[in-house]
């Protein structure tokens, strides 16, 4: 122990420290300061525990409390307030770079660190003061952006209030700062590690280090007798069915009779302390009999493979799509392209790892009715909800949202939330269940990894004939959304062309490796990568200039997709027009570096992305206040992506009123309307329609009774609340022997350009620039469509390069190989506007397909560079490397 006096945010303070501890558990602990976030494990690789420690950026993770005697530590909280914020938080969210937010108070504390000593940095100079701190939202573009606003703001060159987006402007299609953004800038936004719960027990839990195995005997006699430890909760104590159904029930809360993947939960240990509880956790005994591993959907289709879950066979779904004749149409085709693509597993890797509080309202030990309160990360709070009652065999509960740092998918499906409500349950006592990063990792779902036996044809004119391709996904242990997937991939597997023949089939196995689920795009950037690569490699073939062949080729209104639906607008020929001259640039750019070991090359990729799935159904209320604002009531989840601006922008617009007399109420089961899940980037489309169904019903009464504010409206006899609706009129599922059926309502539309330069002597790629052509209808707020758009190009980069996750070994952010401010490259975005009939004011949605076409264009840039085809994602240095000397050989 050491005696140690520092002074925090201007206020001294003495502490008796262990001389292990760290300053990010003092801040977080002791003096309850919690904007300084963790999600590396401590290991110095995220940057969210950054503070300043005398004038100096420091990871709090890594500072030990007992070096610091005499030092003067400034937190994100000492900065400012949302009330009277920094100049450098008021300049993060008026450049737009705070998305989820999680990231953003270490941000801020680098720049300040920075600023102080470098008032006009370079971009250079920022970007070497950031390397250090991560962020999965935002490609960092506007991080800089913001530090160097921030910089004008401390120079006095400009003020927040002339760079803040004015009323007066409008409120469609103006950039004002999300809702939150101030929040999260001042680290007064609370995510669900910031919140402590008296007499809270924590969790820590065993899981499986093998991929498929009996479970036998549990001992957990000696973690049981260990300091603080409470108990321990074993599948057999769950009471309810102890399966989270999501479609399927196939996945325990905790396992019973065996593992089926690395990462399988067992038991959880609840103790008084975190440290506590995994300390225990070495002393359980668990005898595992090991079972054949199906590593691979091929393992898992032979004969003699076991059956990897008793109820339901290996292969999960097998759904043919069939459009003409595609066989004939191969055989009269003047060229035809072949080849074998394939994707690799890959986190979607939000940096909050993963969280659950649950605490009681009520006396459960004396209240078999008492209130279990669960709050976590969900992005489909009602639905979750319904799973946890049915698993846990509890009724009366709530779900609450807290901020959530990221999530891409990911919190499609809930996970430490079943355990933390059993352990809830079973011990009458709140619990916290707080993991790092690697536990995070192995017990999330995965974006799935895909094989893919391509044909492509094209007559002698140079019009695409027809399309095969053989799709063998990896569902890994569980289904999760399962069906959804194929169906997504078979729904756009057309992409944005016209091909009048079609012959695919989609197959989903279940194997013993991480289970996959929701990913940005989810089917769509998978089997978009193999299309656009095939139109590549055809295009080259017939000699034909690439932009034209896919030009010439774009779907046009009157024509089907694959799934034989008609379209009625098409907008993406004019985003290739808009492309066009950018693209003659690059091209003759990268003329000058076509000899050497480093070249140059330019790729491009199209993405037609379907909004508003068939059937789709959401609500959303709206209740006139006292005052004469409104109030809105939806389970619209905000990770980041804006949804929170929409529903604000578009009320405001709507209803003719100022923001702060909007009320948006989103994270609770308790009060708001049951909105379905903020993924499939259906929030603005589906939810927002929803909304101004409901906006509409509430003018038509005040309209009508000249009523202004709620008291009115009852003393007329009229609701103040008004329940709105948004159905897809396209129906059902895909013809099962044909794959011909209902389809999106809407479209958005991409293309992307990327610009690579290449070494074939190292296999390194560098982005040198990617460029973003959209179109996504009436846009609400440009900023935070531009925000999607870099964010997604950043995570379509990586998926492309660097990133994979391969079970046992994946265990942070380094060997995930989690991009960089070093990585981030030059983004130019191009928006065109083509109003939807059915969005809301006109708009779709965006946030999946700015990711969409990224990897085909990079592939197709790295071919152009080095006439190299790299056909398995991700395409890394050794993949390069060697296929650059493969090639040297054979000429
Ligand atoms: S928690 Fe300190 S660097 Fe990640
Ligand atoms: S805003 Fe940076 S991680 Fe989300």
């Amino acid at each position: 122990m050491k005696s140690v006096k520092l002074t925090v945010n201007g206020i001294e303070r003495h502490f008796i420290a262990d001389e292990d501890r760290v300053l990010l558990d003092l801040l977080r602990e002791d003096l309850s300061l919690t904007g300084a976030k963790q999600s590396c494990d401590r290991k110095g690789q995220c940057g969210a525990c950054m503070v300043i420690v005398n004038g100096k950026a420091v990871l709090s993770c890594l500072t030990k409390v007992s070096s610091l005697d005499g030092a003067q530590v400034i937190t994100i909280e000492g900065l400012g307030t949302p009330d009277n914020p920094h100049l450098i938080q008021e300049a993060f969210v008026l450049a737009g770079a705070v998305q989820c937010g999680f990231c953003t108070p270490g941000m801020i504390m680098a720049s300040k660190a920075l600023l102080d000593t470098n008032p006009d940095p370079g971009k250079e100079e920022i970007k070497r003061a950031l390397r250090r701190n991560l962020c999965r939202c935002t490609g960092y573009k506007k991080i800089i952006e913001a530090v160097q606003l921030a910089g004008r703001f401390l120079r006095g060159e400009i003020t927040p209030d002339a760079a803040r987006p004015s009323l007066k402007e409008g409120i469609m299609g103006i950039s004002h700062p999300r809702p939150s953004g101030l929040a999260k800038a001042c680290g007064t936004a609370h995510f669900t590690a910031d919140i402590r719960i008296n007499g809270a027990l924590e969790l820590a839990v065993l899981r499986s280090s093998v991929p498929h195995a009996r479970i036998g005997r549990i001992d957990s006699s000696k973690a049981e007798s260990m300091p603080g430890v409470v108990g321990v909760v074993k599948a057999s104590d769950i009471t309810g069915t102890n399966i989270l159904k999501y479609l399927r029930a196939d996945r325990p809360v905790l396992c019973g009779d065996k593992v089926r993947y690395i990462g399988d939960p067992i038991v959880a240990v609840a103790a008084e302390t975190k440290a506590q509880a995994e300390a225990a956790l070495t002393f359980i005994e668990v005898d595992l009999t090991p079972l054949p591993v199906l590593d691979s959907p091929e393992a898992s289709l032979a004969e003699d493979a076991p059956q990897l879950h008793d109820e339901f066979p290996n292969i999960c779904l097998d759904q043919p799509q069939i459009k003409g004749d595609a066989q004939a149409a191969l055989q009269e085709s003047a060229a035809v392209v072949e080849a074998r693509f394939q994707t690799q597993i890959n986190h979607q890797a939000p940096l909050e790892p993963e969280a659950t509080a649950a605490y009681w309202e009520g006396d459960p030990a004396a209240d078999e009715d008492a209130k279990l309160v669960i709050i976590g990360r969900s992005i489909n709070i009602h639905y979750h909800l319904g799973m946890l009652q049915e698993a846990l065999g509890w009724d009366n509960m709530s779900y609450r949202e807290a901020y959530s740092g990221g999530q891409f998918g990911i919190k499609l499906d809930i996970i430490s939330e079943g355990i933390a409500g059993a352990a809830a349950i079973h011990f009458k006592r709140p619990v916290r269940y707080i993991p790092g990063l690697t536990e995070s990792m192995l017990m999330t779902s995965k974006r799935h990894a895909y094989k893919m036996d391509v044909k492509l044809g094209a007559d002698a004119q140079g019009r695409i004939t027809a399309y095969r391709n053989d799709i063998l996904v990896d569902k890994g242990a569980y289904y999760s959304i399962g069906h959804v997937l194929i169906m997504r991939s078979l729904l756009m597997l057309s992409g944005s062309y016209h091909i009048p023949n079609v012959d695919a089939r989609a197959r989903l196995v279940y194997t013993n490796n991480p289970w996959g689920s929701a990913a940005r795009g989810a089917g769509p950037p998978q089997v978009n990568f193999a299309l656009e690569c095939a139109v590549e490699m055809l295009a080259d073939k017939l000699g034909m200039d690439p932009l034209e062949f896919r030009l010439q080729n774009s779907l046009k209104p009157g024509q089907s997709k694959s799934t034989g639906r008609v379209v009625t607008e098409w907008p993406l020929p004019e985003l290739l027009e808009a492309i066009r001259p950018h693209y003659g640039r690059a091209v003759e750019e990268a003329k000058n570096y076509r000899n050497g070991p480093v070249r140059r090359g330019v790729g491009l990729a199209t993405g037609s992305f379907g909004i508003g799935g068939p059937g789709d159904v959401s609500v959303a209320a709206v209740e006139l206040d006292p005052d004469g604002g409104v109030s809105v009531f939806a389970a619209a989840a905000d990770p980041g992506e804006g949804n929170d601006s929409m529903l604000l922008q578009l009320t405001a617009e709507f209803m003719g009123l100022p923001f702060e007399k909007v009320r948006v109420h989103t994270r609770d089961t308790d009060y708001t309307a049951a909105s379905g899940p903020a993924a499939g980037s259906r929030i603005t489309y589906m939810i927002g329609s929803a909304l101004l169904d409901a906006l509409s019903q509430l003018q038509s009464a005040m309209n009508e009774t000249g009523a202004k504010n709620s008291d009115a409206l009852a003393v007329a006899g009229k609701p103040s609340r008004y329940l709105g609706r948004k159905r897809n009129e396209d129906a059902g599922p895909l013809d099962p022997k044909t794959g011909q059926g209902p389809s999106f309502e809407s479209q958005v539309h991409a293309v992307q350009m990327a610009e690579v330069e290449v070494n074939t002597e190292s296999g390194e790629v560098k982005i040198l620039k990617m460029t973003a052509a959209v179109d996504a209808g009436t846009v609400i707020n440009p900023q935070n469509l531009t925000a999607q758009l870099e964010g997604g190009l950043d995570m379509g980069v990586g998926y492309a390069l660097r990133e994979q996750y391969i079970a046992g070994k994946t265990k942070d952010w380094i060997s995930f190989k989690f991009p960089t401010i070093n990585h981030s490259f030059d983004v130019e975005t191009i928006i065109r506007e083509t109003p939807r009939p059915k969005g809301p004011m006109g708009a779709t949605g965006v946030g999946e397909m700015c990711m969409v076409p990224t990897a085909p264009a990079v592939i197709n840039a790295i071919k152009n560079a080095t006439g190299i085809w790299i056909c398995d994602l991700p395409a890394t240095p050794d993949k390069i490397k060697a296929r650059a000397a493969a090639l040297q050989q054979e000429k």
